[in-house]
């Protein structure tokens, strides 16, 4: 009995010391993917994203089904993290990335999210290979490819492109006050007041996440300064002091006096079922809200909900786009390639973007896959001048965006222009 206890005793030490061998083997992630074929083969395929939920994830799941259509042996693992604008899963991967335990794969904008956070950092490879076995080099818009690349370098692969400046507008309350959509600030506060004097809440906003009304102020940046100095303030050459920057936040404080009461405790996708119900009668979001729309709420485009450029940027379009790159020390790198070579493939791109209210980044997708909205922003893509987001981390590094949310945070219940002006001039040192 006595040598029996002895005997599982000794099973037992071996065995936790062959687990933990296992585990720290598993939390390192530092594998190079070349010297163990078995972890290679058990290393899931984690595809790291903010898509979860009404409006985000419909598009990613299309893609994820292609892939396992075409990599059965493949195991994916959808490792989103739920967040509008990724306010959570940029933490999360942040932490990731520092402790060495990168995603095969992760969700980043084009642009200083994407080449300031971790191309600078040496985290990522480049794919300058692959573009070239795909066949890759004049598939997608040279613009684009620019805003994945630094020094000659591809980093990533681009999925779609988001517009941001998209005014969306309930048809039937425009209709039955005779009213048409905004294309100035002028119009704009002539309709809402039209608005608020029949009892209907002219502008839906949900800033339960600061970004949303970020997204909102960098339009209207856009509309004053025009494309090429909205461009300059990202790069310190025009102050945040300027005369239009300071009518910019006049114009917002403005508008904010036009939302709903109960803006903090909703997010985008609550914001925008108010113009959905009728509640609202505009809202200020990307075109992932037409994917919203649409595939959640049913509505039709152009019969239920129309669409107009945000007051004065007619011949602008502020561009946002998804990208899936190759973080160093993956385990399964082979894998990963394979899952970008499908998300940067025309059929890859047309499961995707129809449901994610997106056009492709690809310049020789299926047209005729995509609805009015999506025909008229692929037109409008080619013939705008195009200006990189703010609010989707595009225009500027991570650091001065989080500073940029918490001053129009405050901004919006304080409405305080001058001490708003000084917030951001205090931030843009974080452009240096
Ligand atoms: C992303 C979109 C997403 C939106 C709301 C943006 O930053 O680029 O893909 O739908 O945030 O979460």
């Amino acid at each position: 009995m006595k040598k029996f206890r002895i005997l599982l005793a000794f099973l037992l030490v071996v065995s936790f010391a062959l687990e933990a061998c296992n585990n720290s083997e598993k939390s390192t992630g530092s594998g190079d993917g070349k010297n163990n074929k078995e972890s290679s083969k058990a290393a899931k395929l984690e595809i790291f994203s903010w898509w979860t939920g009404a409006g985000e994830e419909d598009g990613l799941l299309a893609l994820l089904d292609l892939f396992s259509e075409e990599y059965p042996d493949i195991k994916v693992e959808n490792a989103a993290v739920a967040g509008g604008a990724g306010t959570n899963a940029k933490a999360v991967l942040a932490s990731r990335m520092q402790g060495n335990d990168p995603p095969s794969t992760f969700q980043v904008h084009g642009g200083e999210e994407l080449n300031a956070s971790w191309v600078a950092a040496g985290k990522m490879e480049p794919l300058n290979d692959l573009y070239e076995s795909e066949g890759w080099n004049d598939k997608f818009p040279q613009d684009l490819i620019d805003m994945v690349s630094k020094d000659g370098k591809i980093y990533s692969v681009p999925v779609n492109i988001h517009r941001s400046n998209v005014l969306w507008y309930n048809k039937k309350i425009f209709e039955e006050n005779g009213l048409q959509p905004p294309a100035t600030f002028d119009e704009f506060f002539a309709v809402s007041e039209q608005l608020k004097d029949k009892g209907i809440t002219p502008l839906a906003l949900g800033d339960k996440e600061p970004w949303t009304a970020t997204h909102i102020f960098e339009n209207i940046l856009l509309a004053k300064l025009g494309p090429d100095d909205y461009k300059k303030l990202w790069t310190g050459d025009i102050s945040f002091k300027d005369d239009r920057v300071v009518k910019s936040a006049e114009i917002f404080a403005k508008m904010i006096g036009y939302i709903n009461d109960d803006h903090s405790s909703r997010n985008w996708q609550d914001a925008s079922q108010l113009v959905a119900n009728g509640e609202a009668a505009m809202n200020i979001m990307g075109d992932w809200a037409k994917g919203y729309f649409v595939n959640d709420l049913k509505l039709k485009v152009n019969e239920d909900f129309g669409y107009v450029v945000t007051p004065e940027t007619d011949g602008y379009f502020m561009v946002i786009t998804d990208t899936f790159g190759l973080p160093k020390g993956v385990k399964n790198p082979d894998d990963v390639k394979k899952f970008l070579g499908v998300l940067g493939s025309v059929e890859g791109q047309d499961a995707f973007n129809p449901l994610k209210g997106s056009i492709p980044a690809r310049i020789d997708a299926e047209v005729s896959k995509y609805d009015e909205y999506g025909k008229a922003a692929m037109d409008d893509f080619k013939a705008s001048k195009l200006t990189p987001s703010l609010a989707h981390g595009s225009a500027a590094p991570e650091g001065f965006l989080t500073r940029v949310n918490q001053a129009v945070n405050i901004f919006v219940t304080q409405k305080d222009v001058d001490q708003f002006i000084n917030a951001l001039e205090t931030a843009a040192q974080e452009l240096k």
